[in-house]
C-alpha cells in the first residue's frame, strides 16, 4: 500500500467552488481514471455531504472521530458510486478544537493527519471552509498538496496573497506544497481576465491551470440531485471542463 495523495482544496474567500471542485475533482479520479477516493468534507456548512445526496444531520463527521468517539471506518460512507467514499460534515465541526477532548490537546492540529495516513486509498481531498481557520490549518497540515480555488474577480484574486502567506508559513514546518490553482466561473470574455491571470501568476508562478471551469447553470442544478454533474448532464461544459481538469492535474504528479 502507498501513502494516499492528499489534497486540502483552499481558498481564502467565500464562493469560489472550493466544494465543487473537490466533488467534481474526486468523482473524475474514480469514475474516468479507476482511482479509489476518498472526500473528506471538513466544513460545517457540510455542502459536500449534501452534494453527494446525504443528510448532515444524520451522519457523524470528522468531528466525532477527532474527539475520539469513533473511529475513522465508522464515518466513512460509500457515495453511492464505486471507488468514491465521503466523510461528511456536520455541525459539530464548527469550533471543533475548543471542545472535549481536542481543547487540551497542544497537538490537535495534526490529529487529521494522523487519522488519514494510514487510510488506503490512491486520494484523498479535503474540503475546506472558506476561512484560514483551525480546520483549513489542520487540513493543509493532514495533506501534502493544496489545490487553491480562485474565481475572476478582484476581492477573490487579492485573497490569494493572504492565502500564500498562509501556506507558506505553513510548508516551514510541514509537508505542503501548491499543487495548482484552478479559476472557476470563467468567463472568455471578462474585461479584466489578462489583470487577473496576471495576478495569479505572480502569486503562485506557473501554478495556473489551463483548464478553467466556465460558468455553467449544470453546476448548481446537479448539487440539487445530490450527484456530481457527469451523472446529471454528462454533456454539459462544466462536466467537459472537470474532466479536463482531472487530466491536467494528473500530470502535475
Ligand atoms: N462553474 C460554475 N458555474 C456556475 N455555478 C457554479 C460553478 N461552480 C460552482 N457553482 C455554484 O456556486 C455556488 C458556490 O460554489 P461552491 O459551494 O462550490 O463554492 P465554495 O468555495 O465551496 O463556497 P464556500 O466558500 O461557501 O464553501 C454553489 O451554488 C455552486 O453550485
Ligand atoms: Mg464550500
Amino acid at each position: 500500500m502507498t501513502r494516499p495523495k492528499t489534497i486540502a482544496v483552499s481558498s481564502f474567500k467565500g464562493g469560489t467552488a472550493k466544494t465543487s471542485t473537490a466533488l467534481h475533482f474526486g468523482a473524475a479520479l474514480a469514475k474516468k481514471h479507476g482511482k479509489k477516493v476518498l472526500l473528506v468534507d471538513f466544513d460545517a456548512q457540510a455542502n459536500l455531504t449534501t452534494g453527494l445526496g446525504f443528510d448532515p444531520d444524520e451522519n457523524d463527521s470528522m468531528a466525532s472521530v477527532l474527539q475520539g468517539k469513533n473511529t475513522v471506518a465508522d464515518v466513512i460512507k460509500n457515495s453511492g458510486l464505486p471507488n468514491l467514499d465521503i466523510v461528511p460534515a456536520d455541525t459539530w465541526l464548527e469550533r471543533v478544537e475548543v471542545t472535549g477532548a481536542l481543547a487540551a490537546d497542544r497537538y490537535s492540529h495534526e490529529k487529521l493527519r494522523d487519522i488519514l495516513s494510514p487510510l488506503d486509498y490512491d486520494f484523498i481531498l479535503i474540503d475546506t471552509p472558506p476561512s484560514l481557520c483551525w480546520l483549513t490549518e489542520s487540513a493543509m497540515i493532514a495533506a501534502q498538496h493544496t489545490l487553491v480555488c480562485a474565481t475572476p474577480e478582484f476581492y477573490s484574486v487579492k485573497g490569494l496573497e493572504r492565502l500564500g502567506q498562509f501556506i507558506d508559513s505553513i510548508a516551514q514546518r510541514h509537508t505542503l506544497s501548491v499543487l495548482a490553482v484552478v479559476l472557476s466561473f470563467w468567463n472568455p470574455r471578462g474585461k479584466s481576465n489578462d489583470a487577473f491571470l496576471e495576478v495569479i501568476e505572480n502569486t503562485f508562478p506557473n501554478k495556473l491551470l489551463a483548464t478553467k471551469v466556465h460558468r455553467d447553470i449544470k453546476v448548481s442544478d446537479a448539487s440539487v440531485y445530490g450527484k456530481p454533474i457527469f451523472e446529471v448532464a454528462p454533456k454539459s461544459r462544466a462536466a467537459e471542463d472537470y474532466l479536463a481538469l482531472a487530466e491536467e492535474l494528473l500530470t502535475r504528479f
